[in-house]
């Protein structure tokens, strides 16, 4: 990180994470205690961090602001550094920075002059497609449309005229590399959909066949600045929306129909399904989703996860129900605009939703099927929280079945009883668990040997809590934890402290990943006896190193009663 050291120690000094925090508590009603999702959260004036004992995140303030802003660690800085009036050092002094701001301009460029091909004889194909779509000359523009003329080398030419080397193309995935070591143009033949951030960048592109042919769409490979996963399609334009909801939908032309017929809150995820990233961007603008998926299986089921991601974000979720269409486009294009709008009018709730999807399963004129049918669905509706949501749905149930109200909604009672037991009592065996406990929460981090791994969490915490311990003799590589994740902690600490560097998590934040920072902010809140610091440490050293001789051993002794499984095996 080539932000200054002492500019981040300025920079944390002046943001108290109370202030922060409670900035976005208020900004959006939500209480303290589920910032992100259900989990209790907490906030530590005086240790300057902030804890979320569900999920495992936490950090100090700017590993705050990466979260909640959805942004990265330099991001997060230049962030906070506007929120306090402070000048960013300058970016370009870091080598990456300066990278990506090549990237960023290069895309620029490139958007632009796909642009102008528009207006070029090598344009003219795109432009008949675009007509064929019927998108109107105002999205081309509202949306940066642009022209990948059928050419090999002409972007390159063009940007390599502006001043961009071919590695710099490369490196932004807007050239490839072929057999010979030359470069061509990765992007040919195409209608090109620029990828533009909510800072308003263009961090890549879209290029989708003209007609027919696979693969229908080319997206820019993960570069710098590209990451599908983080991003979404018309976000950039979307935020600006004065509709109060998001319109989720499949395609990159869905959109593009979308906003000419007036429904300008539309994005759509870079053709993958919806991840965690991309709902907490759009809970960044929004608390109410509307999903408008491709009616078919995949989008059923497509539709089904983003529910899921986005209620954990306390999301409102309303699912569009388009028949007699196979996506937005054509309900647009062959019902009208107003059509649309009525639709979204009434588009079902999730539970309304869910219920379809399930009834849709099963013939409810055989008996055994109808039975099946309510079984599920009473198990659906005593997981509402709301009583009387649970009571009105079951009564509408019973109606629909013939059945009388109150049986189904004492079903429905006694059913969610059954479950707030079995969950609580869950709860209470998990609590009861000490090795589930010590468990760090994110599951990639799962300590194998939770012996061993309670006295690497020592040493980490206590070389975090008194640094002059880093003298001490026999302290052992991080190969030898025997937890990873812990290895690559204590790696980055103690080369942080062997150099006199801070170790705070602020300045943590950039070297270490959500989650690693995340178990660093647990382990750091459990208590640590300083008095005998120096004895600890080597205790902790001690059992690391016994513990690391066991499982050399026994993989060892196994991997010898292999041998002699196969040998057997052989001879037998
Ligand atoms: P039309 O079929 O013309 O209406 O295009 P569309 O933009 O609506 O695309 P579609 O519904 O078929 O696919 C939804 C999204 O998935 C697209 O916008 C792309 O982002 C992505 N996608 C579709 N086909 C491909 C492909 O072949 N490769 C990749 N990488 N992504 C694709
Ligand atoms: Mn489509």
């Amino acid at each position: 990180m080539a932000i200054p050291e002492k500019f981040i120690q300025d920079l944390v000094d002046r943001s108290d994470i109370v202030d922060v925090v409670s900035g976005y508590v208020r900004l959006s009603k939500r209480s303290g205690a589920n910032m992100f999702g259900l989990c209790p959260f907490s906030v530590s004036p005086d240790k300057q961090i902030y804890h979320c004992f569900g999920c495992g995140k936490g950090g100090g303030v700017i590993s705050f602001i990466m979260e909640i802003e959805n942004l990265s660690y330099p991001e997060a800085i230049a962030f906070l550094a506007k929120r306090a009036g402070m000048q960013m050092p300058e970016e370009t002094d870091s080598a990456e920075g300066r990278k990506r701001a090549r990237m960023l301009a290069v895309n620029k460029e490139a958007a632009r002059w796909f642009y102008a091909n528009l207006s070029k004889p090598e344009g003219a194909p795109a432009v008949q497609y675009i007509q064929r779509r019927g998108i109107s000359p105002a999205m081309v523009k509202n949306f940066g449309l642009g022209a990948a003329p059928d050419t090999w080398e002409s972007l390159r030419n063009a940007m390599r005229e502006k001043g961009f080397t071919d590695n710099e193309l490369f490196d932004a995935g807007l050239v490839k590399r072929g057999k010979n070591g030359g470069f061509y143009d990765a992007f040919r033949n195409r209608l090109m959909f620029p990828v533009i951030d909510v800072r308003g960048n263009v961090i890549g592109f879209s290029g989708r066949i003209l007609g027919d042919g696979e693969p229908k769409y080319l997206n820019s490979p993960e570069t710098l600045t590209f990451n599908k996963s983080r991003n979404l399609f018309a976000m950039n334009l979307a935020k600006k929306s004065k509709s109060g909801y998001i319109i989720l939908s499949e395609g990159n032309i869905d959109v593009v129909s979308l906003h000419q017929a007036g429904f300008d809150s539309s994005v759509a995820s870079l053709g993958t399904s919806l991840t965690p990233e991309q709902a907490r961007l759009i809970s960044r603008y929004t608390n109410e989703v509307i999903i408008a998926y491709d009616n078919d299986g995949a989008g059923l089921k497509a539709s089904q996860r983003a529910i899921g991601i986005l209620e954990k974000l306390d999301i409102k979720v309303r699912v569009l129900r388009m028949s007699g269409a196979k996506d937005p486009d054509e309900y647009i294009k062959t019902k009208g605009p107003e059509a649309f709008r009525k639709l979204l009018e009434g588009s079902e709730n999730q539970m309304d939703y869910r219920l379809r999807a399930i009834r849709e399963k099963y013939d409810l004129n055989v008996t055994e099927q109808k039975s099946d049918y309510l079984r599920e669905a009473v198990e659906l509706l005593a997981r509402l929280p709301d009583e009387v949501r649970r009571q009105v749905y079951a009564m509408d149930l019973a109606k629909e079945l013939g059945l009388p109200p109150d049986v189904i909604v004492n079903d429905v009672e006694r059913r969610r009883k059954r479950l707030v037991n079995a969950s609580f009592k869950q709860v209470q065996k998990e609590q009861a668990r000490p090795e589930k406990q010590m468990q760090p929460a994110a599951r990639e981090l799962k300590y194998d040997d939770p012996a061993s791994a309670a006295a690497e969490e020592g040493l980490i915490r206590l070389l975090y809590l008194e640094p002059a311990l880093v003298t001490t003799p026999g302290l052992p590589p991080p190969e030898d934890f025997s937890a990873p994740g812990l290895g690559r902690i204590y790696a980055v600490v103690r080369k942080r402290v062997e150099k006199g560097q801070n170790v705070s998590t602020d300045h943590l934040a950039g070297e270490l990943s959500g989650d690693e920072l995340g178990l660093l902010v647990a382990i750091l809140q459990k208590p640590e006896m300083l008095s005998r610091s120096r004895q600890s440490m080597s205790d902790y050293i001690a059992k690391i190193e016994e513990r690391k001789q066991l499982r050399d051993g026994s993989t060892d002794l196994m991997a010898l009663r292999d041998q002699l499984k196969k040998k057997k095996g052989y001879e037998g």
